[in-house]
């Protein structure tokens, strides 16, 4: 009986425990995260590679059970009452050998299906018309994702971070580069994984055929808060991603009331400044995300939050109550300033 109550405790708890953590989290649509659903051309490919991969396989697996059985099948019986024939030991017997011999000839057939499949995959991917792609270089850091827009002259390139809007139906071009160690940029509906290595650059691309959001992970272990350094594709038709591309590369939204001037004042004057850029003030650095545009965006804090002004605030004034280790320090403010704050920040579409 004591047992019987110990485990309903403990089940409560964690029930508790999960809901209050998936509450503070951003929610993920279904699909948004599913190598199954694709969403792009070459996430196509590979998820027909894929689907053949799971088919050969099964096959594999169900031929070599078949020799198993057809090879115990065709050997000698034997029974109680008849003294077993060890003389077979030495001999070769034919019908099990035929068995295990052709179970092992449709494995290597099938396999070898699979190889020529994966190469024309691979070919295909390389293939893809790059032209009039849009390019954006994504550097990785501990933990999150610096994101900068490379247009035709370098007054067009703009800084984003953590979201990356991208139109459909045009290739993306995506140069990887790390800033501390290695990460992996994986949008499991859109392309394959590819890893961020410091001191090279890799390339990727992917096209989107399909509005929507979709889910990125980091996927290569790169410290404590692996698991917390996510982001999200956001394909959108051409016109509202040249919207968006514009609204960008303006500088940062002027104050328009006494609350959000205050709200500039108190980041220009306290240590966020030394971390972060917003266009068109005096903040310029470069070690933590670029925040011109920051109100814009659905999450903060690579995923962990969503971008509301009591999570914002809480993140602000303690940032490892969420991501313990990551590099942001806490700034306590008075509960004014801290209002001030995050209504500028999230008045910065
Ligand atoms: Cu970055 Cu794991």
């Amino acid at each position: 009986m004591r047992w019987h109550r110990l485990f309903s405790w403990a089940l409560a708890a964690t029930a508790s425990a999960t809901t209050a953590f998936a509450q503070e989290r951003p929610s993920v649509a279904p699909g948004a995260h599913d190598a199954l659903v694709t969403a792009g051309s070459q996430a196509a490919r590979i998820g027909q590679l894929w689907n053949l991969t799971v088919f050969i396989c099964t096959a594999v697996f169900c031929a070599v059970l078949l020799g198993l059985v057809l090879a115990l099948w065709r050997s000698g019986r034997t029974r109680e009452d008849v003294p077993p024939d060890l003389s077979s030991i030495g001999r070769h017997e034919r019908g099990p050998y035929l068995s295990v011999l052709w179970s092992i000839g449709v494995s290597i057939a099938l396999l070898l299906v699979l190889i020529v499949a994966s190469v024309v995959t691979d070919r295909a991917l390389a293939r893809a018309s790059l032209a009039d792609a849009v390019n954006i270089d994504v550097t990785g850091h501990q933990w999150w994702w610096e994101l900068t827009y490379r247009g035709d002259s370098p007054s067009d390139n703009f800084n984003a971070a953590n979201e990356l809007h991208v139109p459909v139906g045009r290739p993306v071009v995506v140069r990887l580069k790390s800033d501390d160690v290695i990460h992996s940029l994986w949008v499991p509906s859109l392309a394959g994984k590819k890893d961020l290595i410091p001191g090279r650059t890799a390339t990727m691309n992917f096209r989107a055929d399909r509005p929507g959001r979709y889910r990125g992970q980091c996927a290569e272990f790169c410290g404590y808060q692996h698991a917390f350094m996510a982001f999200e594709v956001i394909a959108e038709t051409p016109a509202d991603y040249d919207a968006w591309a514009a609204a960008q590369r303006r500088p940062a939204a002027e104050p328009a009331d006494a609350t959000t001037r205050r709200g500039r004042d108190v980041f220009l004057g306290s240590t966020c400044i030394m971390c972060h850029a917003i266009e068109g003030t005096i903040a310029a650095a470069r070690k933590g995300p670029d925040l011109s545009h920051v109100g814009g965006r659905s999450t903060i804090a690579a995923g962990t939050l969503p971008n509301r002004p009591a999570e914002l605030a809480r993140w602000i004034a303690n940032p490892q109550d969420f991501k313990p280790g990551t590099n942001m320090p806490a700034t306590p403010l008075s509960s004014d300033d801290m209002s001030a704050l995050v209504a500028y920040l999230g008045s910065l579409k």
